[in-house]
């Protein structure tokens, strides 16, 4: 019999391609509802999920001892509880590297829109609004040649600074770990956080979520940024205070934010949605074709690996 396999939401066609030699049950389109999910989980031995759904103790416990992997399609695994994973022995993947390239495409996008205020034009031009071309209308910050200041200097953070160099951008950094090829690569400045807030002309977030980095950019943080700074989050919303950051763009401390992705998603913060100088994505930090179809194959390889008795590509926990 082959073993049983839950694909918790629709996926791009190529990631079930590595699954077809087991019985697999996929979910709906959208997030599943933890009741439809519970049940769904009874003695499966993988499961292919995203980032929407909570894979914790009691998830684990509704599957049982079949349970061997969870393949995680995202480079984030804040959604699973990684010891309740050890102490039932279960196999946890994620799927780094593939996405970097098109994450660091949305940061920078995010650079852009925000600095150049292509949002608020966007609104203007479509509401016929739009009277004549001005000397002084919707000026923002230059983004080439200006300070960009990474956190969280991994693959994403290393490919937004390939991104800057182009853009002829200083590249500073800072994060848990110095990064000597790369600084070198991107002629990059280790900072500690305190001095990047306070020296660069855009920050952009790319730290993963753990206790360490929730509300990283809080009050304080967002104080000791310059006034003209533009803040971009593609990492994961509570790396920021966003409460914290709607005031502080509401009372232009900083000049404008890009956001991908929030505390509570698909919620946003009230105020965030009623200013102009804050770009709102919709968490599509990943979303090319191709990448969510290499995203969807890693996840489908590691999880048959696991299953097969093989070395998966990608294991957190291993
Ligand atoms: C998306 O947010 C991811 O972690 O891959």
């Amino acid at each position: 019999m082959p073993e049983k396999v839950l694909v918790t939401r629709e996926m791009p066609e190529a990631g079930l391609r590595p699954l077809e030699e087991f019985d697999v049950t996929t979910l709906s389109e959208g997030p599943p509802e933890r009741d439809e999910l519970l049940k769904a989980a009874r003695g499966v031995a993988g499961v292919l999920c995203t980032l929407t759904e909570q894979m914790d103790a009691e998830f684990m416990d509704v599957a049982g001892d079949s349970l061997k992997v969870v393949a995680n399609m995202a480079v984030g695994y804040d959604n699973v509880d990684l010891e309740a994973a050890k102490e039932r022995g279960v196999v946890i993947t994620n799927t780094p590297e593939v996405l970097n390239e098109t994450t660091a495409d949305t940061a920078f996008m995010l650079m852009l829109v925000a600095a150049r205020r292509l949002g608020e034009g966007e609104r203007i031009v479509r509401a016929g609004e739009w009277e004549a071309w001005g000397p002084k209308m919707l000026l923002g910050p230059d983004v080439w040649g200006k300070k960009l200041g990474i956190i969280g200097f991994g693959g994403i953070g290393q490919a937004v600074a390939r991104r800057a160099r182009g853009f002829g951008m200083e590249v500073l950094y800072s994060g848990r770990s110095r990064r000597e090829e790369a600084e070198k690569e991107f002629e990059a400045r280790y900072l500690e956080l305190d001095e990047l807030l306070e020296t660069c002309d855009f920050i952009s977030l790319h730290t993963p979520l753990t206790e360490e980095t929730t509300h990283l950019i809080g009050e304080a943080e967002l104080g000791k940024m310059k006034k003209e700074a533009v803040l971009v989050n593609t990492a994961r919303g509570s790396v920021v205070d966003e409460a914290a950051l709607a005031d502080a763009l509401e009372g232009g401390r900083i000049f404008a934010a890009g956001l991908d992705v929030y505390e509570e998603e698909p919620r946003v913060h009230t105020k965030l949605l009623e200013l102009e100088n804050v770009v709102l994505a919709p968490h599509i930090g990943s979303a090319s074709f191709e990448t969510r179809d290499k995203m969807a194959v890693t996840a489908g390889e590691d999880l048959r690996a696991v299953l097969r008795g093989e070395q998966p590509q990608n294991p957190v926990n291993a």
